[in-house]
């Protein structure tokens, strides 16, 4: 059985996990963390990691990047492996990720679908097969609520693409003005905020007379959630290290 805390418990993510994470008979609720403390399923939510005994078996983030110290903190603290599905890390957020995963198992991805995954590979071998004679645009759409943008996983798209170019693209954020022609070097990323879109992704590359648009789209939060408590239970009980959602779907 593996004991899972979840935080940031009492949103829209936490609490998708914390209904899942009920009716899986491998794992349970040990503990919530999130603003204010209360209760959720019979378990307890703390207000602080710092008010936090019990050691769980994986952490689950879907709180905030703000709180990544804290979750941080506690994962090396008691040596339990955490899943950061939180999104919109610094630069130094990272460093701080990299850092603890030489001392805990730390599961990072902006995006616990797997048909997300999967997109990012095929945009990878796009990417490569096309190379320079198209240019790369992506678009994101979600909700109206979402606090970063672009989206997590519209940069993991850019960053699979790029990898295809070894790094030599650069990003460009929505355009505006008088901006010039369009360098070969740019992918640029755009962010559509509406309603109650759960998340969007399309992958442009446009060429001489041709377009291919590879794309994905969420219907429900649950896909996340699932996600999650899939990355979870495969992070328990791992050793020290980074993972992601293709370490588990190979
Ligand atoms: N990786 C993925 O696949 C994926 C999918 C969906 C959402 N997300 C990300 O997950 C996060 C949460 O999304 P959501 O839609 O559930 O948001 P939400 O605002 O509904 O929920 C966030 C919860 O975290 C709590 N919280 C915020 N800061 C906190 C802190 N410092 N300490 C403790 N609790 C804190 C809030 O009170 C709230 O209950 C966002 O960063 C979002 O981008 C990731």
């Amino acid at each position: 059985m593996v004991k899972i805390l979840i935080s940031g418990i009492f949103g829209h993510m936490g609490r998708n996990v914390a209904e899942l994470v009920a009716a899986d008979k491998d794992c349970e609720l040990m503990c919530g963390v999130d603003l204010k403390a209360g209760e959720l399923n019979g378990a307890p939510v703390y207000a602080s990691f710092a008010d936090v005994k019990e050691k769980a078996d994986a952490v689950i983030d879907f709180s905030s990047a703000a709180n990544l110290a804290n979750v941080l903190s506690y994962a090396e603290t008691f040596g339990v492996p955490a899943v950061l599905a939180a999104t919109g890390y610094t630069e130094a957020d990272l460093k701080a990720i990299d850092e603890a995963s030489k001392k805990v198992a730390i599961f990072k991805t902006a995006n616990l679908s797997v048909g997300i995954n999967l997109l990012q590979k095929l945009v990878k071998e796009a990417a490569a097969f096309l190379g320079e004679a198209f240019d790369i645009e992506i678009v994101e759409k979600h909700h109206n609520l979402k606090k970063d943008a672009p989206s997590g996983t519209a940069l993991m798209l850019a960053e699979s693409a790029n990898e295809a170019f070894e790094g030599g693209k650069n990003y460009v954020y929505g355009r505006e003005g008088m901006v010039g022609a369009r360098d070969k070097k740019e992918i640029g990323i755009h962010a559509v905020r509406g309603g109650t879109i759960v998340g969007e992704h399309e992958v442009m590359f446009a060429g001489e007379d041709e377009i291919i648009t590879l794309s994905h789209s969420a219907r429900s939060k649950k896909v996340f959630a699932a996600g999650a408590v899939t990355a979870a239970k495969f992070v328990a009980g791992k050793p020290a290290g980074k993972y992601d959602m293709h370490d588990v779907i190979g």
